[in-house]
């Protein structure tokens, strides 16, 4: 080697990188087409950051000498450098040809660009991480991880065509990567095709059935924009819906719609979908609902029958008690119950067949001689159906005198909105959903909401958490199973409410939230404040919403996140008209005139205006829908209260909690509000799309 050429080496070794460009270029000046002087000219130029400089001189080394593999391997980093990571695997591959040696150092770089792309992810700089996951694509096609990444990244940045074509070349390469097939399942969600998304789930679970792909699963069967449109084309996963209802692997009643579309056009007492259904969750079908009553109706009229009748009858009975027996009877079949229940009270020996019926009538724990009941050997249909109306029950009983009082609950409208759940509890859920793996609260709120002006609680060791109005506990068990490490303190006025709420809390062995009996009202005066408080669904059962909402916010810490569920003046407009011919006809709460009532609606023309309510989930249950039309005391709000409270009360706006495709049709609308925080732009899209919060305005805000 030329002397110089050696000094020019060891400058550039040493970073004296003009002194080794001095030293190539004199070089260069006495023989311009010195190959070894024009690559490591090159070389020094890539070193001080002139890739397109190194790309010339390094070309122009190759050009002279196309068989050394050094410089195909300096022209791969000079054109990475540059931003043609395509070419340079050209160039890696070529050097790797050359010299063996290089495989290595090409495999080093990709786990270098990809720990790179991965840590400028996780720091939120994505277009940083998608040039990094992308670089490694190029170089190593068969990389499926970097793909997979690769689209993770560019679903953040909003681009799901091409995440889903990057998740798509992830699964080529490697069939059995299951998260894969989840996260292109929401892209596919977010691109308006559900059943492409279900049907990836199925794929996925074939190959691994992770908690992660069961729960997507049901949030898939969730975003169809319409059940009954799908159910043909859905006709083969009745098995996968049975076992998804069955085993819980999310909330029953994102699946009830799609079950009852697939069993209705046959329904059958031996299917084990309607059986999963009934069992699981409140039938929200009419069509579904009719069949099941005159198949009531001949259970107690019949009296007999197989053990698969029995089966069904059990179900059947465990579905009227979730329910609370809103199906409508006549008189025949109340003398007959009346019979029926004297047989059982008086003690004698009732047979399986009867004691179910019965109890598809009646909960059993309303019997004299319930208890006695539970000491008879039973077959294990009968035994389910004593568990939930007799054993659950009676537990609730105890639990009741064992909730400490937090508050005294004194406001008129408090103590009549309690009475009204001490009556009929709210809501009678029977199973909780697969749970996320949790997460610290500003993680999570972090990946809701990643482009939301949120600024961290700042609680590594778990959140305090207040649910006020916590009802019957699923909403306090969702958030102490979201939260890693969260501490929650959940309040209703309701003891009935709570006494469900702490049985189901310790059927689930969950040691971190503990119950009390309170009026939100009065929780000003408590010394306790918290890092995130939850209240859905409850102040607009208050006199005053807006004085509720005040109190709750002085117990938030600064900084400090709350969630809200409102309800929607527009999108209630159905529940104003029936609310009106409840208050005509003189109906009262009584589970009698709430039959009553759905009957006379369900008869009702399609185009009726009171029909719409008919459609609603919670028409299907005596209590919920109690809740929906007869509740005591209703208030309705619009967005542009809301937001003229959060201005009064400086309270950040982060975002509404929505499905998916609604998200992605407001984006369309307005592609400016990224972090779809515009309440004006929300209300605009209200008032063309309704029925946008017939599930309430459900909100976080952030306190200053
Ligand atoms: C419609 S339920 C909602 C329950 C629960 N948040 C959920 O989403 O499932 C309303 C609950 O709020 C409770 N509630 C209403 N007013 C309240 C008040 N002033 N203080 C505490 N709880 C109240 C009721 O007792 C009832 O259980």
């Amino acid at each position: 080697m030329d002397a110089r050429l050696a000094t020019a080496v060891q400058c550039m070794q040493a970073g004296r990188l003009t002194e080794a460009e001095r030293l190539c270029r004199a070089i260069l000046a006495a023989a311009p087409n010195d190959a070894p002087a024009t690559h490591l000219l090159g070389f020094v130029a890539y070193k001080a950051g002139r890739p397109r400089d190194a790309i010339d001189l390094i070309g122009k080394a190759i050009a002279l000498d196309e068989t050394n593999a050094d410089c195909h391997f300096n022209m791969g980093l000079a054109l990475l450098a540059a931003g043609r990571p395509a070419e340079a695997a050209t160039h890696f591959a070529r050097a790797t040809a050359l010299k063996p040696a290089y495989a290595a150092g090409v495999e080093n770089l990709v786990s270098l660009i990809m720990a790179r792309a991965n840590e400028a992810m996780a720091q939120g700089q994505i277009e940083a991480a998608i040039a990094g996951f992308g670089q490694a694509a190029a170089l190593k096609p068969d990389f499926a991880e970097a793909h997979g990444n690769l689209g993770v990244a560019l679903m953040a940045q909003g681009r799901p065509v091409e995440a889903a074509a990057a998740y798509r070349q992830a699964i080529a390469i490697k069939p059995t990567m299951v998260p894969v097939y989840r996260n292109l399942g929401r892209c596919l969600v977010v691109q308006g095709d559900v059943l492409g998304a279900i049907e990836l789930a199925r794929r996925a679970l074939e190959i691994e059935p992770t908690d992660d792909i069961k729960i997507f699963f049901v949030r898939s069967v969730r975003s169809l924009p319409s059940p009954a449109a799908a159910a043909r084309e859905l006709a083969a996963f009745r098995p996968l819906l049975a076992r998804a209802l069955a085993e819980g692997w999310g909330k029953p009643s994102d699946l009830a719609q799609l079950a009852a579309e697939l069993v209705k056009p046959q329904p059958a007492r031996d299917d084990a979908l309607l059986l999963a259904h009934l069992t699981t969750t409140p039938v929200g079908d009419l069509a579904l609902e009719r069949w099941l009553t005159d198949e009531r109706r001949r259970l107690l009229m019949d009296g007999d029958g197989t053990d698969e009748t029995l089966t069904f009858a059990c179900a059947l009975a465990q579905q009227c008690f979730i329910n609370e027996y809103v199906f409508a009877e006549d008189e025949d079949e109340t003398r007959r119950v009346a019979e029926l229940r004297d047989v059982v009270a008086a003690g004698r020996a009732a047979g399986a067949l009867q004691i179910a019926t019965l109890a598809a009538y009646v909960p059993l724990h309303r019997l004299p001689n319930a208890r006695a009941l539970l000491d008879r050997d039973w077959p294990e249909p009968v035994r389910a159906v004593l568990a939930q109306q007799v054993q659950e029950p009676r537990e609730e009983a105890d639990d009741r005198a064992r909730i400490p009082a937090l508050t005294a609950v004194a406001d008129p409208v408090s103590r009549a909105v309690r009475d009204q759940y001490e009556e009929m509890p709210y809501p009678r859920w029977v199973r909780l959903p697969l749970a996320d793996a949790p997460l610290p609260i500003d993680q999570h709120m972090r990946a809701r909401f990643p482009h939301a002006p949120l600024r961290p609680v700042g609680r590594a060791g778990g959140a305090d958490i207040l649910v006020a109005g916590c009802g019957t506990g699923r909403h306090p068990i969702e958030s102490a199973r979201r939260y890693a490490g969260a501490h929650v303190l959940a309040v209703d006025l309701s003891l009935g409410s709570l006494a469900y709420a702490r049985r189901k809390t310790r059927e689930l062995a969950l040691a971190n939230v503990a119950y009390a009996q309170a009026d939100l009202l009065e929780l000003g005066g408590i010394e306790r404040r918290f890092d995130v408080i939850e209240c859905a669904g409850v102040l607009h059962h208050l006199a005053d919403p807006w004085a509720g909402w005040r109190i709750l916010l002085s117990l938030l810490r600064p900084n400090g996140l709350m969630f809200i569920g409102l309800y929607s003046r527009r999108a209630r407009a159905a529940v104003r008209r029936a609310r009106d011919f409840i208050a005509e006809r003189g109906l009262g709460p009584s589970a009698a005139d709430i039959r009553r009532f759905r009957q006379e609606l369900i008869a009702r023309d399609k185009a009726d205006p009171l029909k719409p309510v008919t459609r609603m989930a919670d028409f299907c249950t005596t209590s919920n829908c109690r809740d929906l039309l007869f509740h005591v005391q209703e208030h309705q709000v619009e967005i542009a209260e809301i937001k003229a409270f959060l201005a009064a009360n400086r309270l950040t706006f982060i975002g509404f909690e929505l499905d998916p495709a609604v998200e992605q049709n407001y984006r369309r609308r307005f592609p400016r509000d990224a972090a779809m925080v515009d309440l004006d732009g929300w209300d605009a899209f209200e008032a063309d799309n309704p029925l946008t919060f017939a599930n309430m305005y459900q909100f976080w805000v952030q306190k200053p």
